[in-house]
C-alpha cells in the first residue's frame, strides 16, 4: 500500500508532530509518554496497525499545536526506537528526527522501589541507565524490564 492510501486514512495537520514508524499496537502508549488523554483539548489523530512497507504494519500519531521535549523523545525511544518525528509547520516537515536512544532517561520514570530516594519525598528527579533489556534506577538499581509506560511518573 503507498503513502497515498495512508493519506486517505489520516488527514494532514497544519502545525504539530507526526509521529511515524511507531511499532504497531503502541500508539495509545505514545500518547501516555506525551499526557495525552484527551482532556488537554489538542487535536490528535491515530492509525492503528496502518500498512507499511519498511514495517508489515505500525501505528502514526498526529498531535496538532504540540512539539515534543527531550525527556518525552528519550522515554519514546524506548518504547520506538525507529520512530520518526515530524515536527510540521504550516503543512509542511519542517524538522525530521530520527529517535535515538539516550544513555539514561530522566523525570518521566518513576522507581517502582518504593523505597527508593526517588519516592521519599525528596526533590530527587528519577534517573534511569537505558539498558538492552529495560531500564535501571540509577539510585537504587531496581531494573524495570517490562511495560516500562507503566511507570511515567505523569
Ligand atoms: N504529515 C502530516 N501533515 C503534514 C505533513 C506531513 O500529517 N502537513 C505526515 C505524513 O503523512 C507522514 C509524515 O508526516 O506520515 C512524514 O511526512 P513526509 O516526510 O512527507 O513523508 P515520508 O517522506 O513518507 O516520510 P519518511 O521518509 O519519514 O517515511
Ligand atoms: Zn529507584
Amino acid at each position: 500500500m503507498t503513502g497515498t492510501d495512508t493519506e486517505l486514512r489520516i488527514s494532514k495537520i497544519r502545525d504539530g508532530t507526526v509521529i511515524d514508524h511507531v511499532p504497531a499496537g503502541e500508539a495509545l502508549h505514545v500518547l501516555a509518554i506525551l499526557g495525552i488523554d484527551g482532556s488537554g483539548g489538542e487535536g490528535v489523530s491515530l492509525g492503528m496497525n496502518v500498512p507499511s512497507e519498511t514495517m508489515g504494519h505500525k501505528d502514526i500519531v498526529k498531535v496538532e499545536g504540540r512539539e515534543m521535549s527531550q525527556a518525552e523523545l528519550d522515554v519514546l525511544s524506548l518504547i520506538a526506537p525507529d520512530a520518526t518525528v515530524n515536527i510540521v509547520r504550516e503543512y509542511e516537515v519542517a524538522e525530521k528526527t530520527e529517535i535515538e536512544p539516550p544513555e539514561q532517561v530522566a523525570g518521566l520514570l518513576s522507581c517502582p522501589n518504593r523505597h527508593c530516594i526517588t519516592n521519599a519525598g525528596e526533590p530527587v528527579e528519577t534517573r534511569f541507565d537505558v539498558l538492552d533489556e529495560g531500564v535501571r534506577c540509577a539510585y537504587c538499581e531496581t531494573i524495570v524490564r517490562e511495560e516500562i509506560t507503566d511507570h511515567l511518573a505523569v
